[in-house]
């Protein structure tokens, strides 16, 4: 659907059919909040609302780019050095970064190109809007230099992530570029972000579905933050090193190096390396119960990490915490946690297909006096979608 209006208002938009369409997914995250910066762990599904890149040569250098979410036209002639910073062309830094980390990659030759972008991701909900983006622009792009091939899936996500780390410039870790281009449809992805190994488990969710809470907020500190506790890692990383060696990440810390050495560390940072550790300890636990059909389990583990993200990490804030008690509160939700960066955005819960309806009204009756706010929340309810696609 998403691919036939990006083909659609391509035609309308540039006067020819394009050559190559693709689209990817956006993603929640079932457990393992802030690990993958640290090498840690992570268990992502994509979900069903997708963005779809539509894309044609051009033989004069000059790339033209427009979505269906923005006004207007970006024009560059040739791939620039640099991110664009006027405000309205912002969006399209990220195609833009792709092509670029492709071309120096080799995986795509750099020439002109008309893309027009559209899709039903939800933006600055925490669902990877961006990444969906990245992918989907990636795919696109080597289809029309190597049609008919089998997509270099993991290439892609890495030239996605370089994109939006290097030329966009946000210190993200890669959990959401590899969910929107390596999940599979019926399954989450276990990621080892040291390792980049990955693993499907089975996401039988029959008889269950993946809700989605939107809070539609977004706390201004959300990106500095982030790179706070990016730098706070570092730092807890810095004591462990000194006090056992050879820690280059939080992923060499276990628990039992957390408890021997945690007064060698200031107690903020002491409870930043406790929630990582526990919180890749968690995807394990999640794993082993998704594979033995324990979906009680998986969801005690996500109440556990939303609970961890909040009090440990601290990156929550009222309305997520809102969602979450209100999940708790409702009989048929197996667990609940922010998914994403935090400060906003979206709560994900797992519920019994028979409970929605409880769970949605009880949110509706609630939410307002629970979060004291008067913005009204979302709700999407997902299925456990296939990655980036071609066609
Ligand atoms: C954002 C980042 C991801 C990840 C999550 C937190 O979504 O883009 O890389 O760090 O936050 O788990």
């Amino acid at each position: 659907m998403t691919t036939g209006e990006a083909r659609r208002a391509f035609e309308a938009a540039y006067d020819r059919a394009p050559e190559a369409v693709a689209s990817a997914p956006g993603r929640v995250n079932l457990v393992g909040g802030h690990t993958d910066y640290n090498q840690g762990l992570v268990l992502p599904v994509a979900i069903d609302y997708r963005t779809a890149v539509a894309i044609a040569p051009r033989d004069d250098g000059r790339y033209r780019l427009r979505s269906t979410d923005f006004e207007g036209e970006v024009r560059v002639d040739g791939l620039p050095d640099d991110p664009l910073d006027t405000h309205d062309a912002m969006w399209a830094n990220y195609p833009l970064g792709v092509l670029v980390e492709l071309a120096a990659a080799d995986l795509t030759a750099e020439r002109g190109l008309d893309l027009l972008v559209a899709g039903d991701v939800p933006r600055g909900a925490g669902l990877s809007s961006s990444a969906a983006l990245e992918v989907a622009t990636a795919a696109a792009a080597y289809a029309l230099d190597t049609p008919g091939e089998a997509l270099p899936r993991r290439d892609l996500a890495e030239a996605a992530w370089r994109a939006e780390t290097g030329f966009v410039g946000l210190d993200c870790g890669i959990m959401d570029q590899y969910a929107s281009a390596l999940c599979r449809a019926g399954e989450a992805l276990f990621l080892d972000c040291r390792s980049r190994e990955t693993r499907g488990v089975t996401f039988d969710d029959d008889g269950l579905r993946t809700v989605v809470v939107d809070t539609r907020v977004e706390h201004e500190l959300a990106s500095s933050a982030y790179n706070d506790r990016v730098r706070e890692c570092e730092a807890a990383v810095a004591r462990f090193d000194a006090s056992l060696g050879d820690v280059t990440s939080l992923r060499d810390v276990d628990r039992d190096a957390l408890v021997a050495h945690s007064d060698d560390l200031p107690s903020t940072l002491r409870r930043r390396a406790r929630h990582v550790v526990t919180e890749n300890e968690r995807v394990r636990t999640a794993v082993d119960a998704l594979e033995a059909g324990d979906v009680e389990a998986v969801g005690d583990c996500m109440f556990e990490s939303h609970a961890s993200l909040r009090d440990d990490y601290e990156v929550s804030c009222r309305e997520l915490d809102a969602v979450v008690e209100l999940a708790w509160e409702t009989s048929g939700v197996l667990g609940a946690r922010m998914t994403g960066g935090g400060f906003g955005g979206s709560v994900v819960a797992l519920v019994e297909a028979g409970a929605v309806d409880d769970f949605r009204a009880h949110v509706d009756a609630a939410y307002a006096e629970r979060a004291d706010t008067d913005v009204d929340p979302r709700t999407f309810v997902c299925s456990a979608a296939e990655g980036v696609s071609v066609g």
